[in-house]
């Protein structure tokens, strides 16, 4: 990995990986790609160009004018979007990715996307779900990412590209806010309790969802792509976690830090049906074993981090 190119550079995961990968590797040597630039510092940091991914000749012209030798896919929509517009998240979700990954096969490079917790369905074992498991999941998004684990499988096992991936829980972080996601409700939280005190959560007190807190994921993707070829058996879509957590749980931690914080429910169906068909925690042991996967922030640690980097931001 010397020379990348992201997609949804400017989203909730590539706003802050193209930073730490510019850190990493160098401004120059990362080129951040989005559907429309803006002022951010991903944006400014270093090379940017404009690609929509469902044009996979502007995707190729891009990764060949800048001889990238890794391709990292984040663009997609997430899950309640997804539920609202399922033929646009299809064509974007499943197009783009076919478009990356027929990029990565013909400049031979390295390739990483993530998938979700939302590839598994209701009939997936809810507890420490296994990284093989049944999926069978009942959202568009959750068909997209199983899908797409199955075809970055088929790239790697056809044409030999070197494709790895991550099943992301919820991520949380004080950079670029989420949009449209399922897991949202445990970002919005942080935001709402600094500047109001408290906080309406569209998701019943007792759901529980895996999260993890960005550094964590970020460094993921660092290390399972640096890791060894020949010690990774499943390649794509590990699962990973931090925390298993359900709002009211969020709620207690972050009344450990701001006193007084009120929590008060209005559940919204669609993002809680959603919810419901995920597991409450998974089992993130494959990746432990086969490339070392740790994380460092449990939901205290977390909660006081984003606090205190929230305070100053806000
Ligand atoms: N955070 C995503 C969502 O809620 C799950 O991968 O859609």
């Amino acid at each position: 990995m010397k020379r990348i190119l992201i997609t949804g550079a400017l989203g909730q995961i590539g706003s802050e990986l193209t930073l730490k990968l510019r850190e990493i590797y160098g401004a120059d040597q990362v080129v951040a790609t989005d559907i429309k630039k803006n002022d951010s510092e991903a944006a400014q940091s270093g090379p940017f160009e404009t690609v929509d991914v469902t044009d996979i000749k502007q995707m190729m012209e891009t990764a060949k004018k800048y001889k990238v030798d890794t391709i990292m896919h984040l663009a997609a929509l997430l899950s309640a979007t997804a539920e609202a517009k399922p033929v646009v998240a299809w064509n974007l979700n499943m197009g783009g990715l076919m478009n990356a990954l027929e990029t990565a096969r013909e400049l031979k490079t390295q390739f990483f996307t993530p998938s979700s917790i939302g590839a598994f369905g209701p009939c997936t074992p809810k507890h420490h779900t296994p990284q093989d498991t049944i999926m069978r999941p009942t959202t568009m998004y959750g068909v997209n990412k199983v899908a797409g684990e199955l075809l970055a499988d088929y790239y790697y096992h056809k044409y030999g590209v070197d494709t790895r991936g991550l099943r992301f829980p919820g991520l949380i972080s004080y950079v670029a806010l989420p949009g449209g996601g399922t897991t949202d409700y445990a970002v919005e939280i942080y935001y709402e309790a600094v500047k109001h005190g408290r906080y309406t959560s569209y998701i019943e007190k007792g759901t529980f969802m895996d999260m993890m807190y960005m550094p964590d994921a970020l460094r993921a993707i660092i290390d399972l792509m640096e890791a060894d070829s020949s010690r990774l058996k499943h390649r794509n879509a590990f699962n990973v976690t931090a925390m298993s957590v359900a709002p009211g749980d969020i709620a207690a931690s972050i009344a450990n830090y701001i006193p007084g914080f009120e929590m008060s429910y209005r559940v919204d169906p669609d993002r809680q049906r959603i919810a419901e068909s995920w597991p409450d925690s998974i089992d993130a042991s494959a990746a432990r074993e086969e490339w070392g996967f740790t994380y460092e922030y449990d939901l205290d640690k977390m909660t006081q981090d984003m606090i205190e980097k929230l305070r100053e931001k806000l």
